[in-house]
């Protein structure tokens, strides 16, 4: 059969799981915005059934799937450039789950570090769904046959797994029907760290809310942890290299690049040797001035959940006109009956 080739086509999902944070913005909300002026059409779903994997209160996952959604737009997310839709409204990413329940093997499904990581020492008690997670995450790139995924550096596994079941299910049946996924993996630059210690990732779970920059703290609340955020008693180096043994510094450099969207080289030209008591200030006019109407905005958003419902349902519309042929050749490749009238 003849190489197949594949639309550039963006796909990433997001789990609405409350507090979105600097962190999510740097690293995901902003990146997938950016990326919607490539000319790669970009998919981006608030992946609800990924959530309920471990117990989720139903009303607050469907305050923070809405809470996630009025985040995409607030960072710029055009819902005319992009489609933006929540998992469970296209049912064609749990129909080709199954599918890939069956392709997927259990001796890979038990490497996966994240199913280790979550399940905990009593992974007995752990749901099915999260084991089988990584399969519904290669359904939900490869039912649109996406040939680019941005993620942290923490799901390059998953998207191994996904490469392995496109392979397996291509070779299996002999077809060359679903793209081999490139990942696009975040750079040390939007990967932003915890507050309190440079080495442990900006986290929604961190006990300490002064770790993290909150999308829905007010301006006050920005500088204060700015203020507050640990550092050491020298100045800022003068060179990039004097950062790399100073997490903290690091850190508080990458935030200020990313949000003012310059490289750490040219912000370290202008602050390089300054005193924390002059850097931060500076940190914290700069992330009032980014995130403050962000925050703003996403509360008017709130306001409305009925515009934000249309946005999703709209969204999902678009998906599913993409997602529904794709699953109906999938049945058909299986040997379905019934697929190629669907
Ligand atoms: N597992 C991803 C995370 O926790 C979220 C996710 C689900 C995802 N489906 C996806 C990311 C598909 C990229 C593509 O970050």
């Amino acid at each position: 059969m003849a190489e197949a080739s594949y639309t550039p086509r963006v796909f990433s999902g997001i789990q609405p799981s409350g507090n979105l944070h600097l962190g999510n913005y740097l690293g995901a909300l902003k990146r997938f915005v950016d990326m919607q002026e490539s000319d790669a059409q970009t998919i981006y779903c608030m992946v609800d059934l990924h959530a309920i994997t471990v117990w989720q209160e139903p009303e607050k996952l469907r305050h923070a799937t809405r809470e996630l959604c009025a985040g995409f737009i607030a960072a710029g997310l055009d819902a005319k450039k992009s489609i933006l839709f929540n998992q469970s409204q296209v049912a064609e990413h749990a129909q080709l789950a199954w599918i890939f329940n069956c392709v997927a093997r259990m001796g890979w499904m038990k490497r996966m570090t994240q199913f280790k990581d979550k399940a905990g020492k009593n992974a007995e008690n752990a749901s099915l769904g999260l084991f089988g997670y990584p399969a519904l995450m290669a359904a939900d790139i490869l039912v649109y046959h996406a040939t680019h995924v941005p993620v942290g550096e923490d799901q390059k596994q998953h998207l191994e797994l996904t490469r392995d079941i496109a392979m397996k299910f291509n070779h299996d049946y002999g077809v060359d029907f679903f793209p081999i996924t490139e990942p696009v993996i975040e750079g040390a630059a939007t990967r932003v760290m915890s507050l309190r210690d440079g080495s442990k990732k900006m986290s929604k779970s961190d006990p300490s809310d002064l770790s993290r920059i909150n999308l829905t703290d007010d301006a006050d609340t920005i500088a204060k942890k700015i203020r507050k955020a640990k550092t050491d008693p020298e100045p800022l180096p003068s060179e990039i290299d004097g950062l790399e043994a100073r997490p903290e510094a690091r850190n508080l450099v990458n935030i200020y690049a990313a949000l003012a969207d310059m490289s750490v080289e040219a912000v370290m030209a202008d602050v390089g040797g300054r005193a924390f008591s002059e850097f931060k200030p500076m940190l914290a006019d700069l992330a009032v001035a980014k995130l403050a109407p962000i925050s703003d905005e996403m509360a008017r958003l709130m306001r409305d959940v009925g515009e934000i419902d249309r946005i999703l349902s709209q969204g999902a519309d678009k998906a599913r006109a993409i997602a529904a042929p794709i699953l109906s050749q999938t049945y058909e490749i299986v040997g379905m009956v019934g697929a190629g009238v669907r």
